[in-house]
C-alpha cells in the first residue's frame, strides 16, 4: 500500500519543458509527441538560441511528425528564459550541449530539475537526440522521442 510518505518522496512532475538549440526541430516535436500521449501534462518547448523566435517549426519536421499524426503546425519558437526554471518542474534537454547551456543560465534558486530527455530511454544506449536539421534523419529523431516519451510517462506514473 502507498503511504503518504511514499507519495511525498516522489515530487509531482506535471510541468515539462523540452529544450533544444533552435526550437524548430527536436523540442517542438517532443512537445507535440508528449502532448498527444499525455494531454494532462503542461508541456512547452524552447531553444537555447534565439535565431528562430516567432517562427513555426521547420517544414520537414512538421511533415515527418504529421505522418505519425502529431501536429506541430500551431507551435512557434521561443528562447529559454530564467522564469522557465521556476515555471516548470522538469526541463529536458535534447543533447549534452543543450544541458550544459541550461546549467550555465540556470538561476541560483531554480525550482526545475534538469535532465537529458534520453535518460528516459536507456534501452537506446544513446544520450542525445541527433539534430535532424543537420542529419536529415527525421524518422530516427521521432523514434527516439517516442521511446523517451513513453519512458517519461512510465516514470511519472504513481
Ligand atoms: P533544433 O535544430 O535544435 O532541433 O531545433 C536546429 C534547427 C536550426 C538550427 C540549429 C538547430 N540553426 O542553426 O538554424
Amino acid at each position: 500500500m502507498l503511504t503518504s510518505r511514499d507519495t511525498a518522496r516522489k515530487p509531482a512532475m506535471r510541468r515539462i519543458l523540452f529544450v533544444c538549440l533552435g526550437n524548430i526541430c527536436r523540442s517542438p516535436t517532443a512537445e507535440a509527441v508528449l502532448r498527444a500521449k499525455a494531454p494532462h501534462l503542461k508541456i512547452d518547448s524552447a531553444g537555447t538560441a534565439g535565431w528562430h523566435i516567432g517562427k513555426p517549426p521547420y517544414g520537414p519536421a512538421i511533415a515527418a511528425a504529421a505522418l505519425r499524426n502529431y501536429d506541430l503546425s500551431s507551435l512557434s519558437a521561443r528562447q529559454v528564459h530564467s522564469q522557465d526554471f521556476q515555471d516548470f518542474d522538469l526541463i529536458l534537454a535534447m543533447d549534452e550541449d543543450n544541458l550544459a547551456d541550461l546549467k550555465r543560465i540556470q538561476p541560483e534558486k531554480a525550482h526545475a530539475t534538469l535532465r537529458l530527455f534520453l535518460d528516459y530511454a536507456p534501452e537506446t544506449g544513446q544520450t542525445a537526440v541527433p539534430d535532424p536539421y543537420f542529419t536529415r534523419d527525421f524518422e530516427g529523431a521521432l523514434d527516439l522521442i517516442e521511446r523517451a516519451s513513453d519512458g517519461l510517462i512510465a516514470s511519472l506514473a504513481p
